[in-house]
């Protein structure tokens, strides 16, 4: 399993990065790039390379615990999936770089698009010492992504937001293009990032690709307005992340929508929880995706071995005996 936490090496290369840097101007970047994300802009605000390092410390530590969880999902329900190969569209400071290299020892050979200079930069500084993401290949060029060789795992993680209605459906076309084996988009688990998550997931469905994670089947998403399929994950943060976000919590919870498609069509795939289940003194009862729909199990106290399970099942959790 890959922790949420930011492994200690990221850790401390965001740290020799702030040494020597204004606390104050840093935290004030931040605020100002926090308030562009909530009022539906984007990273364009990033111009400098404090702005980078201001973003990395207070959105990469979220997002890559948001990477993780999807990686770990993928795992539990493709144990045997090893790729070589990266392609992180939309890299950022390389948050999925660094999630996918902690889940897949596997990896040898990393690829980060992004047209951003002052992130691209911060890419290659934060993993110059790492022993795999040190030889990281970044490119900024627009039409890096129809230039590259194909990969084993393709990844845009918070990118498609990023892009104009009219420019996403041809994007998740480009990135299907450029998979090999897997495809792991993931957008902020809001209504307006799972629309995006869903009409992709239906567009290349389309296109032969086959739903690894989260949802039991190829069939269109059962759920129906106002709900939407979104999952959540605990983060602890950073000590600077406390300060630069004025936050009073040591920890976070990054709400997060996803779909992992793959070439190959699974053998067999588990229901997943698809919000907390209700634990009470009688059953349990959880709101799972099955292969036949949403459906509401309720695990009687009386069955003690079921209920016992059941008892552990989080938001999220695949739930192999309810396919
Ligand atoms: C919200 S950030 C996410 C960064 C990183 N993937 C993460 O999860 O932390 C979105 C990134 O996508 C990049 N981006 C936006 N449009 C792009 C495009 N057309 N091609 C490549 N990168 C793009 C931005 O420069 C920015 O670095």
């Amino acid at each position: 399993m890959t922790s949420p936490s930011l492994p200690a090496a990221l850790r401390a290369a965001l740290d020799a990065k702030l040494e020597g840097l204004s606390r104050q101007d840093a935290a004030g970047r931040a605020a100002l790039i926090s308030k562009t994300y909530r009022d539906g802009g984007s990273s364009i605000a990033i111009k400098s390379e404090i702005d980078a390092l201001a973003y990395a410390l207070v959105r990469m530590p979220a997002t890559y615990a948001a990477i993780a969880a999807c990686l770990n999902a993928l795992v539990e329900e493709r144990p045997d999936f090893a790729p070589k190969t990266l392609l992180d569209v939309g890299a950022g400071p390389g948050t999925a770089s660094w999630a996918a290299a902690e889940a897949f020892a596997s990896l040898e050979n990393f690829m980060l698009l992004d047209i951003n200079p002052a992130l691209q930069k911060l890419a290659l500084e934060l993993g110059r010492d790492h022993p795999r993401l040190g030889a990281m290949t970044c490119r900024r060029d627009p039409d890096a992504l129809d230039d590259v060789d194909a990969a084993d795992l393709v990844i845009a993680s918070y990118l498609i937001g990023e892009v104009s209605d009219a420019e996403r459906s041809g994007l998740a076309e480009r990135l299907w293009t450029k998979t090999r084996e897997v495809l792991l988009v993931v957008e902020p688990g809001t209504p307006a990032g799972y629309e995006r998550i869903i009409a992709l997931r239906r567009d290349l469905i389309a296109r032969g690709a086959h739903v690894a994670v989260p949802c039991p089947h190829d069939l269109p998403c059962p759920l129906q307005p106002p709900d939407w399929c979104h999952f959540a994950q605990r983060l602890p943060r950073l000590r600077a992340h406390i300060q630069l976000k004025g936050a009073e919590l040591p920890f976070e919870d990054e709400k997060f929508s996803y779909v992992v498609l793959m070439r190959e069509a699974p053998a067999k795939r588990a229901a997943r929880v698809l919000a907390p289940p209700d634990v009470g003194k009688v059953e349990v009862a959880a709101k799972l995706c099955t292969a036949g729909g949403v459906a509401i199990a309720k695990i009687a106290r009386r069955d003690k071995a079921a209920y016992a399970t059941a008892r552990r099942w989080r938001w999220g959790d695949a739930v192999a005996e309810w396919i």
